[in-house]
């Protein structure tokens, strides 16, 4: 940016001194411009007005650009303890520690990013850190039964342990159980076998539960993986991984291999050039249609938030071709939730109807948070007495209040797309739930 943008920059936040963006551009266009002094002036002051994360970053940065590392590695420590953990903090964070010579702490701190993100390198850092080795090895172990330990499971849940969510259950016994369990009968009546069911919904409601039980269920592996995990900034070998990932399934059939996190192949990582996500959409697309390969014996299930992220191609026939809500537990899975969190813990006899009233629109991971708090205000109490004291339905109820569910800002978002863009009636089921008519 010219010198004279950064003075009409300046002078604009004459008038308005407490324009907190303003004043942000400002400073990061000094950076960009290597004009450290000036830029940190700015971010010194913006330190002082904000306590936002992202200023606290871009000062993390200019401090390590400038040479001084501890007081880089002190802001990002309190970053990642108390804002984000994410990887570009902990990325910084290693590199600091390795200019100040702090190699165990770095390698520590590297090591957390291989747990976000268990394909990343960086050269350098390898290089210096030389954990590179032991770390491939891991992940990609010629050794086929470490590679089948890493991702396969053997769920011990069932149906019967998934409370209420009975419309869902059905859905998954039709569309992939009884296909697989019936062959001949489907082939009699000319009904094609295949396609998988993507379940959608506000996080913390049980997809990845009830996924998993489906494994249980029918007696078979179970395959999870994160999107997020075969997705590689090195072109192909995203591709790679998922096809990978399809072949341990038709190896270890009958099996359920689940998708978590569908949606981050709609939103393109700032590493992965956008060409790259469509190539791997459309190896997704190949593996799904098994037409090279034969899927029989291959349950597939999806999760995501956010279904309208998904490329449509996913939804034709023989693919994602079910697209079911998962929403909020209904009363008898607020109840099994319960039961399941307060199993071997002290209680009382518990008004469970009333709390399922009570907890309506609570996710399941809402509920063990209000759980959480109950125990903590009991253990409170009982550390007066030495005794501890059963959990009572009105401790919950009381926790409760102190813990609103966390799903209305998922339904504000969903909402405007089953108003909006609800092709044929993709989102109906959102709108019965909303009592939205239509
Ligand atoms: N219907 C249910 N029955 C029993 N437990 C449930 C149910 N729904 C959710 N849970 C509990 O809530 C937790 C969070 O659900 P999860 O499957 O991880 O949510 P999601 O994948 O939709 O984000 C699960 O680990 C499980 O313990
Ligand atoms: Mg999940």
């Amino acid at each position: 940016m010219s010198q004279s943008n950064i003075n009409s920059l300046v002078e604009a936040l004459k008038f308005s001194p407490d324009n907190i963006p303003l004043k942000l551009h400002l400073a990061e266009t000094l950076f960009q411009a290597n004009r450290i002094d000036e830029a940190e002036f700015h971010f010194n002051e913006l330190m002082q007005i904000t306590n936002d994360y992202n200023v606290k970053f871009k000062f993390a940065q200019l401090q390590f650009k400038k040479g001084a590392y501890s007081v880089c590695i002190v802001i990002l420590e309190d970053i990642i303890q108390h804002a984000t953990k994410d990887k570009e903090s902990l990325l910084l964070l290693t590199r600091a520690l390795v200019e100040e010579n702090s190699i165990s702490k770095a390698v520590e701190i590297y090591t957390q990013i291989h747990e976000i993100d268990p394909l990343f390198t960086d050269e350098k850092l390898d290089n210096i850190l030389k954990i590179k080795q032991e770390i491939q090895e891991d992940l990609y172990s010629e050794d086929e039964d470490e590679e089948e330990d890493h991702f396969l499971e053997k769920p011990t849940i069932d149906f019967k342990d998934v409370g209420g969510m009975e419309n869902i259950k059905k859905e998954i016994e039709m569309k992939i159980i009884k296909p697989l369990e019936h062959q001949e009968l489907y082939k009699a009546y000319g009904k094609k076998i295949g396609g998988g069911i993507l379940l959608y919904g506000p996080p913390g409601c049980g997809k990845t539960f009830i996924a998993k039980a489906t494994a249980g269920q029918i007696n078979s592996k179970f395959i999870s993986v994160g999107l997020n995990d075969i997705l590689d900034m090195w072109i192909g070998n995203s591709e790679k991984n998922l096809h990978g990932v399809f072949e341990l399934a038709r190896r270890n059939k009958p099996c359920v291999l689940f998708f978590d996190e569908i949606d981050a192949l709609g939103t393109s990582r700032s590493e992965m050039k956008n060409s790259g996500s469509k190539q791997l959409i459309n190896q997704f697309l190949l593996e799904l249609d098994g037409i090279n390969n034969d899927n029989e014996g291959v349950l597939i299930l999806g999760a995501t938030n956010s279904p309208w992220d998904l490329d449509h191609a996913f939804r034709r026939p023989g693919r994602f071709d079910r697209i079911v809500f998962v929403p909020t537990p209904d009363e008898d899975a607020i109840i099994s939730i319960l039961k399941l969190k307060l199993k071997n813990k002290p209680i009382d006899t518990i008004d469970y109807n009333l709390l399922a009233k009570k907890l309506e629109k609570y996710s399941g991971a809402d509920i063990e948070a209000v759980i959480d708090i109950a125990i903590e205000e009991k253990l409170e109490k009982s550390f007066e007495t030495g005794i501890p004291e059963p959990i009572s339905t009105k401790d919950l109820l009381n926790a409760s209040k102190k813990h609103k569910p966390s799903t209305s800002e998922w339904f504000n978002t969903a909402k405007n797309y089953a108003l909006f863009a609800n092709e044929s009636g993709l989102y109906d089921d959102v709108l019965n739930y909303l009592n939205i008519k239509k």
